[in-house]
């Protein structure tokens, strides 16, 4: 259920360096919030690359922070989607943001999820967990996406329904996207899977991504063959552990890592550094 949602009419001129005005901004649940700010006219990104972000930290120096850019490349906003952390530096305050209010943002975008990093494929799977989605918010709403791949299948797990809600949306709203609707029409209702779980409070769909993989339920599910280097490509985001024992499965479907310099059948990037909260 969405808490509140807030948008400015018209952002005012900003004065901090590289700073952006915040258009509107959406809270989740009481972890998690959305929001969008203007876009740097110069600012060039591949859909599914990250930027720091931040405010004026009470030193008189920006607080900076890695986040992905859940908009896509066309957008004329950049959209974020973030955690609160009670005792975060930057989000303890960046919650707290309003329409009109200025943020940092260094327009130096880079990351791993990105399609040059991937060979061609049939199938795209998106494997998410928490704020992990982010990077798949720009992905799902990017053309290249649905014109590269037969299907795309968007796995994106929390511990509970509310935290699935803002990818639930977001996914409900990709057959009601102009772009992609003109572009691609009634191809996108059939080309996605959908797989959202739960792995504390009870929803149709239980378990954890890698429970889901490796006992093959999710493939059963949707009606697919297990993951193999010749027809499948995933991108991986969400914590470290996360990261780490879903690469351990792709590689055990053969499945090779790579990278935008060496492109492959998977790319992982963290959703965020540390343990957890
Ligand atoms: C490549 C990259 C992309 C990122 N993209 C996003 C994004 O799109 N959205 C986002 O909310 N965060 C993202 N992060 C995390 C982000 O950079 C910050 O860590 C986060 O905003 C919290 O900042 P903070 O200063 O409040 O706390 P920090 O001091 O940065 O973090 C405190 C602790 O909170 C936990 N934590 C931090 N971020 C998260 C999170 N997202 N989910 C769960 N626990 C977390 C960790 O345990 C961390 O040690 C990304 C991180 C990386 C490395
Ligand atoms: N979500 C909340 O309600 C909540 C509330 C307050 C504080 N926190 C704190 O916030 C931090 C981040 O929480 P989060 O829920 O965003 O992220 P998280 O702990 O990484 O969990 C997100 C989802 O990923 C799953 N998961 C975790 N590790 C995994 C792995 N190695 N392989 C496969 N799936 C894995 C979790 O399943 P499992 O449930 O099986 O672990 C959960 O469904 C945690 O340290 C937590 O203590 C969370």
């Amino acid at each position: 259920m969405t808490e509140t949602t807030a948008t400015a009419e018209r952002p005012a001129k900003p004065h901090l360096p590289d700073a952006q005005i915040v258009t509107s901004v959406q809270h989740w649940t009481d972890r998690l919030f959305s929001f969008r700010v203007t876009r740097p006219a110069s600012l060039r990104f591949r859909s599914g690359e990250f930027v720091m972000i931040g405010l004026m930290g009470e030193n008189g120096k920006p607080l900076l922070r890695a986040y992905s850019i859940a908009s896509p490349a066309w957008d004329d906003e950049l959209e974020f989607y973030s955690i609160k952390v009670p005792e975060g530096p930057l989000t303890s305050k960046l919650q707290h943001i309003q329409p009109g209010d200025e943020i940092i943002l260094r327009p130096k975008p880079v990351g791993t999820l990105v399609h040059d990093a991937l060979l061609p494929g049939k199938r795209l799977w998106l494997l998410a967990t928490g704020t992990g989605f982010a990077p798949f918010a720009s992905l799902l709403r990017e053309p290249e996406t649905w014109d590269k791949y037969d299907q795309v299948i968007m796995m994106h797990t929390c511990r509970e329904k509310a935290e699935l809600e803002y990818g639930r949306q977001l996914v409900e709203s990709l057959s009601e996207d102009p772009l992609l609707s003109e572009l691609f029409g009634e191809a996108i209702r059939d080309k996605l899977r959908y797989y959202p779980t739960t792995t504390r409070e009870e929803s149709p769909l239980m378990g954890r991504v890698t429970d889901n993989l490796t006992s093959g339920k999710v493939f059963a599910d949707l009606g697919l063959p297990q993951m193999n280097p010749q027809e499948d490509r995933a991108m991986v985001c969400g914590s470290l552990a996360f990261n780490v024992d879903v690469k351990t499965i792709l590689e055990q479907f053969g499945l090779e890592e790579g990278a935008n310099s060496d492109p492959k059948h998977f790319v992982v990037e963290k959703a965020f550094v540390g343990d957890g909260i």
